[in-house]
């Protein structure tokens, strides 16, 4: 049944056996792993992407969360810009008032308090929130939901803006979020968010997309249907070259915001295009699955010949991959990350060692697996060292590659 509608939900992707992708693991801790089946669907009535199966929260968002949004220059800059632009097109009046759900270590808010504006963030996992506060940031530790919402307007008054980035998409339980919302927006107030968008994710065949935390795949069509069935309205969507390629929405209580022209042109290109339909989404599982084998396939042939594999960027993406295509230490022996908090112990389920960015230089790699497709332009731009020395990139996303 649709988590947002109750309409009936047709799976068309099944990837199997999955551990938690943000779950890695200490050497001696592999038999406690956490898994689940990891199925997704699309409702008949709403057109929402979802999963079939929910993780509880507190599994994956805890004290030792291990992912920070800081991990990229690229990303930083982005959520510089994301704060200048908030506070320049939304926030009117004398005293504005934002709120961040799923703040992680403050990287977007530390910008609005540099502008010296109102801000409160709300992040469940401690360890990041602590990163935030350490910054200046206001945070407080808390999964959003509709009492939360209603606490905050009580302590803070109204905000006028709600931003989210790459949270939203991961919270099921979304009828609690928007009346958690509407408790805490002032009436003229948006609620802005972005995650990553259906039509980048069947075009670049990027199913690693779709792990736990993941547990949506919005489009702009499915979050306009969502909207109105919450009391909003989606007056503004932009397509962002993040992530792989995401959507920001801009959502207002119905009636306040007349819809700018851009809702209606990306509905109308989904439409054109099916995107939600069956036939597309089953085509895009057929791709999948022509693409694990491609990507197993080219990793044996590496082994085969003797050249020296890894991978690059412990991403919780790679989980997806790993796990349904069966890649383990025997194809990609580590992989390499600049996170501490991941370094020395072993990608969920897959079990590959991560180890330190700074240790990539003397591992001599001919060959690299990059597991963060996403910010390929700033990680290839960063190792022009390994391509000049006759290292090559190889890709899966849109295609098994040889850079
Ligand atoms: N906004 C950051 C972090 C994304 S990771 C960025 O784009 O880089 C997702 C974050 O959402 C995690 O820090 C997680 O702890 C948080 N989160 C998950 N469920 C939440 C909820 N119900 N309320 C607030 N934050 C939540
Ligand atoms: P990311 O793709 O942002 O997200 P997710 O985990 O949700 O799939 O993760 C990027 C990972 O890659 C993160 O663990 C940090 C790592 N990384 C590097 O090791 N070096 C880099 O230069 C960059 C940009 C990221
Ligand atoms: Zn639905």
């Amino acid at each position: 049944m649709c988590r947002i509608c109750g309409g009936v939900v047709n799976e068309f992707l099944d990837l199997g056996r999955q551990p938690l992708s943000d779950a890695f693991v200490e050497p001696d801790e592999t038999a406690d792993e956490f898994y689940y089946h990891l199925r997704v669907g699309v409702c008949e009535s709403c057109s929402m992407v979802q999963q079939l199966a929910e993780v509880p929260r507190e599994r994956m968002f805890h004290d030792s969360y291990p992912y920070v949004s800081s991990g990229s220059v690229r990303m930083r800059e982005h959520f510089t810009r994301t704060a200048h632009d908030l506070l320049e097109r939304e926030s009117t009046g004398s005293d504005p008032f934002i709120v961040e759900i799923g703040s992680n270590d403050g990287t977007m808010l530390a910008a609005v308090r540099a502008a010296g504006v109102r801000h409160l963030g709300v992040e469940p996992c401690g360890g990041v929130a602590d990163v935030a506060r350490a910054a200046g940031v206001r945070v407080r530790s808390a999964f959003f939901e509709e009492a939360v919402g209603a606490e905050i307007a009580a302590q803070d008054g109204p905000a006028n803006v709600v931003f989210a980035a790459n949270t939203i998409c991961h919270i099921p339980y979304l009828d609690s979020i928007f009346r958690g919302i509407d408790a805490l927006l002032a009436p003229d107030g948006v609620f802005v968010f972005e995650d990553p968008y259906l039509g980048d994710v069947i075009e670049k065949n990027s199913f690693d997309q779709i792990y736990d935390e993941h547990f949506y795949v919005f489009s702009a069509r499915s979050v306009q249907a969502m909207a109105r069935r919450f009391g909003f309205e989606l007056v503004d969507v932009r397509r962002l070259p993040v992530h792989g390629g995401e959507v920001r929405y801009t959502l207002a209580r119905a009636g306040a915001r007349t819809p700018s022209a851009a809702v209606a042109a990306l509905v109308a290109s989904e439409d054109a295009r099916g995107l939600a339909e069956l036939s597309t989404l089953h085509a895009f599982a057929a791709e999948v699955d022509r693409i694990s084998r491609d990507l197993v396939l080219q990793l044996e042939k590496l082994r085969d010949s003797g050249l020296r594999v890894a991978g690059y960027g412990a991403t919780a993406k790679s989980a997806t991959v790993t796990n349904y295509a069966g890649i383990g230490p025997d194809l990609v022996p580590c992989v390499f990350d600049t996170t501490p908090a991941k370094q020395g112990r072993l990608m969920p389920g897959s079990h590959i060692p991560v180890r330190p960015a700074e240790e990539f230089a003397e591992y001599g790699a001919d060959r690299l697996l990059l597991f963060a497709w996403n910010h390929a332009e700033e990680i290839i731009a960063k190792e022009k060292d390994f391509a000049r020395g006759g290292g090559r990139w190889l890709l899966y996303v849109p295609e098994v590659r040889l850079l």
